[in-house]
């Protein structure tokens, strides 16, 4: 199996013989990957959508993968066992809903020893989540697919030590390397504010008049890592 551009770079991140649980699987290509290419000695992949599950399923059974890959159905962590798994990936959700799931149990959480995140949005909530409740952010990857960008987080349990705001915003991991699709990934988040701007720049209520400055600001905060990276 051929793995998408954003899925090979999740796939990258796990380590040899791990057991991983993909929360969110889907249509359950990673665990299938994984377990075809000898990455993972077992895999769970889970899903909240009896649909999405009952497809992988006939999938996993096409492939006769059902000794080494088991599927369930439920709810973010709550159908995984403490130290059951040492590796786990949640991908394309929300970063606001991965975090809940981290959350949400941490009997199970606390046991884990490889996070591979990849928000679809809000990772920045997410890396404020994670740097405040000790993980530690070891490395980042960014991957382009189709004219959008996909952040991919890879922790362990530990400490974090975040510098400057804006590196919530903006990986200090893939500056420091000047990761090569950083710099049109920070225009492109900077013609997104430019278009904010132009939207709310003749709105005349106090909110839009504090959005306009916070917006101005972020936008200063941006190019100041394009001259980080450039300079
Ligand atoms: C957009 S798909 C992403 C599929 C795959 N992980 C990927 O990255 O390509 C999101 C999947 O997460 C599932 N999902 C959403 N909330 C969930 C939760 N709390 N627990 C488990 N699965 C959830 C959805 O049913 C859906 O199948």
């Amino acid at each position: 199996m051929k793995l998408s551009n954003r899925l090979m770079a999740i796939a990258n991140f796990v380590p040899k013989n791990s057991i991983v649980a993909d929360i969110g699987t889907d249509h359950g290509y990673i665990p299938v990957y994984l377990i075809e290419n000898s990455i993972s000695k077992k895999a769970i992949g889970t899903d909240i959508s009896k649909g999405s599950l009952d497809k992988i399923i006939e999938y996993i059974k096409t492939l006769n993968l059902e000794d080494k890959i088991d599927t369930r159905l439920g709810d973010g962590l709550e159908v995984i066992k403490p130290f059951e798994i040492d590796t786990l990936i949640i991908a394309g959700m929300g970063g606001l809903l991965i975090r809940d799931i981290l959350e949400k149990n941490k009997d199970v959480t606390e046991t884990i020893v490889n996070f591979i995140l990849q928000p679809m949005v809000a990772a920045k909530e997410l890396r404020e989540y994670l740097v405040e409740n000790n993980f530690k952010i070891l490395k980042e990857e960014l991957v382009k697919e189709e004219n959008k960008y996909y952040e991919i987080i890879f922790a362990k349990k530990g400490k974090s030590y975040i510098e400057k705001e804006i590196h919530y915003e903006i990986s200090p991991l893939l500056i420091k390397e000047k990761h090569p699709f950083l710099k049109e990934f920070i225009q492109f988040r900077m013609m997104e504010l430019n278009k904010i701007l132009e939207e709310i720049k003749d709105v005349n209520t106090e909110k839009s008049k504090e959005r306009y400055l916070e917006v101005m600001n972020k936008i200063k905060d941006y190019k100041g890592v394009l001259e980080e990276i450039e300079g």
